[in-house]
């Protein structure tokens, strides 16, 4: 199988985030052959349309990061039942100027952590609404919605407990398939 590069966007900026420590487990538990990159988010602005005719520097290594990897899993927590507005807003940067959205066919997979027993999910059927939207192809099964135990996960992302790094592995198995079919659908409808 090609090696493939996976984006992945982390929907919190806390110091803290355990989100960012669960995107760190991914890493960690990636399958050979794929490598997880960040793309970052902190550093954005606020996004307005005026930028739309000359996009800020930091926004143009935004969207070229999201074009440069195979697929992007979005980690992100729950904030009053939908995605922080970090999230969104990098978010809105990705889909301007008009007719370059950076999520058009690219494959994606959500994924998020908190405290509570719903474990983000109803942040994640906001944010696939909003990939939906972009003509994101996204992964639907497995679901990732993973209750944060004290202790599961530690800062520096290993899964303390077997049956979850399993599931972890598993889900990322499941998003390289994704990969796999969106990329390879693409090379023969190119040749
Ligand atoms: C503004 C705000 C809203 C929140 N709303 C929810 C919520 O709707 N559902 C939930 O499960 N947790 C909610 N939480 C708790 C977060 O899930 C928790 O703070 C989690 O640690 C955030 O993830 P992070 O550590 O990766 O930043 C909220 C937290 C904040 C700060």
């Amino acid at each position: 199988m090609t090696d493939r590069t996976i984006g992945y966007i982390v929907g919190s900026i806390s110091s803290t985030s355990i989100n960012r420590r669960l995107a760190t487990a991914l890493e960690r538990l990636a399958p050979e052959g794929t490598t997880l990159v960040e793309i970052p988010i902190a550093d954005l602005p606020f996004y307005s349309p005026d930028h739309d005719a000359d996009y800020p520097q930091v926004a143009r290594d935004f969207k070229q990061a999201i074009a440069d990897v195979d697929g992007v899993i979005i980690v992100t927590p729950e904030y009053s039942r939908s995605i922080p507005g970090v999230l969104k807003n990098a978010l809105d940067w990705s889909a301007r100027p008009w007719g370059q959205a950076s999520f058009d066919g690219k494959p994606t997979a959500v994924i998020g952590t908190s405290g509570g027993g719903i474990a983000t999910a109803a942040a994640q059927q906001h944010l696939k609404a909003i990939l939906s939207h972009y003509n994101a192809p996204t992964l639907g099964q497995p679901e990732g919605y993973i209750q944060s135990l004290p202790g599961l996960i530690t800062e520096d992302g290993e899964v303390t407990d077997q049956q979850t790094a399993e599931f972890l592995a598993a889900y990322l198995t499941a998003f390289n398939g994704l990969v796999e079919r969106v990329l390879s659908s693409r090379e023969v409808v190119a040749a």
